[in-house]
């Protein structure tokens, strides 16, 4: 099937530059103009010049006038897969208790944990959908999905099933990752090398012999796992061949910058408190430093990643949500984008690159989404802007007109 995109105002392809982006690259955006996009089942055909195709050469056509085409938005950290919410939580810490008081008192993620353990996969899947839905009306068409909320082998495996259900079910690109090491189960709270010995012993061989993640991850942090217990579950996740990923120096810094080394990390995110040395040893590789603004915003921290030093020194970062039911409820993309300028001094450029090509390098993923390039999936969003710039600046508005998910025109609004 053989579709045509004409009357495009502007074609952002994010196709310029070399990937992973870094530094000057990162002001790189690929525009086009006086271009129509021809897809053909499912993937970019052809990036012509205008009117090169009529409707007699194609199945169907679409006037884009007036809008804008952007790759879809790549999501690369989230939690999108969890049973209830935990508003009650948003509102304590609005009268100062802290997140990880919450989480030391046995709620915070050991509460969601409660809610994943006793619900059935079918109520999780359903709960889950409107999420995805709302990611797609946000123009996000690919995102990353951990586990973590499971923390035994069998829920950690219905919940890594749920989410290949879902990728299964609905028209969106999801990247699995299984994040056994979130928090320590209350029944290992006693002694937490022996949860750490089910997650290296059982989990990971388990997780990876049913093909049911890419990536491993982990929450490397005081009071949770520390660095020598991601030291155990980074090597047994190689061994199994999942690459790694961190939740790190997030409140506290570990120095987990040699482990990334270490082992090759696809990425460390979070980031907050890392310092010139583990940036300097990040800038050398290229594991992807992923800024989540979001939590920052939510959890009232006061405190961003280091995102201008990172960029100056030639990192490769990039920018997600981290949506998830206690740190960060936040789904927008382009309202991550707008904390990316606001809060981390990052240009508008740099902020598109963060959430498009950079985010699908991070996964793994850069040679089919993240870019309008002939043969990549034809995963596009059509917005409607007057300056670029300003789809950062009407800070929390959705620009998106038009979702196109391998082809499929699946969102179109007025
Ligand atoms: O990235 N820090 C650990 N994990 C998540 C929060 C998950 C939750 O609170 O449910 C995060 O912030
Ligand atoms: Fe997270």
């Amino acid at each position: 099937m053989k579709k045509l995109f004409k009357d495009i105002k502007s074609v952002v392809s994010m196709n310029e530059g070399s990937i992973p982006k870094r530094g000057n690259d990162l002001c790189k955006i690929g525009l086009m103009n006086g271009v129509d996009i021809l897809t053909e089942d499912g993937f970019i055909k052809e990036i012509s010049p205008k009117g090169r195709y009529s409707s007699s050469d194609v199945d169907v056509l679409y006037s884009a006038e007036g809008l804008t085409a952007l790759p879809g938005l790549i999501d690369a950290h989230t939690h999108a897969v969890f049973f209830g919410t935990r508003v009650n939580e948003f509102y304590q810490r609005s009268q100062g208790r802290s997140y990880l008081e919450i989480l030391e008192s046995g709620g915070g993620i050991l509460s969601t944990v409660r809610s994943v353990r006793s619900a059935e996969s079918s109520d999780i899947e359903n709960f889950a959908s409107r999420f995805i839905e709302s990611f797609l009306d946000y123009g996000t068409t690919t995102v990353e999905i951990k586990s973590g909320y499971g923390l035994t082998i069998d829920d950690e495996i219905k919940m890594l099933r749920v989410i290949r259900d879902i990728s299964e079910r609905k028209n969106i690109g999801i990247v699995p990752t299984f994040l056994g090491a979130h928090a320590i189960p209350v029944e290992y709270e006693a002694d937490k090398s022996k949860y750490v010995d089910l997650v290296c012993e059982k989990m990971i061989p388990r997780v990876a012999e049913k093909g049911l993640a890419v990536f491993c991850d982990l929450f490397c942090e005081k009071g949770v796992f520390s660095p020598s217990d991601s030291r155990r579950i980074a090597q047994s996740a190689v061994k199994n061949g999942l690459r790694m990923k961190f939740h790190a120096e997030q409140f506290s810094r570990s120095g987990v910058a040699d482990l990334a080394v270490e082992y090759k990390a696809a990425s460390v995110d979070h980031c907050v408190e890392m310092n010139r040395d583990d940036l300097d040893k990040i800038s050398k590789t290229d594991t992807v430093m992923i800024f989540l603004p979001g939590t920052e915003l939510i959890l009232g921290q006061n405190k961003y990643a280091p995102a201008r030093s990172a960029v100056s020194k030639n990192c490769v970062i990039a920018l997600a949500s981290d949506f998830n039911p206690g740190s960060c409820p936040i789904q927008s993309l382009w309202l991550i984008g707008s904390l990316g300028v606001i809060e981390l001094a990052l240009s508008c450029e740099e902020v598109l690159n963060a959430i498009t090509v950079n985010a699908a390098y991070s996964l793994g993923i850069h040679n089919s989404v993240g870019l309008i390039k002939e043969g990549y999936k034809a995963d596009m969003i059509f917005i409607q802007e007057n300056d670029l710039r300003e789809i950062f600046y009407f800070v929390g508005k959705n620009p998106v007109k038009t979702v196109v998910k391998d082809g499929k025109v699946i969102r179109v609004s007025e």
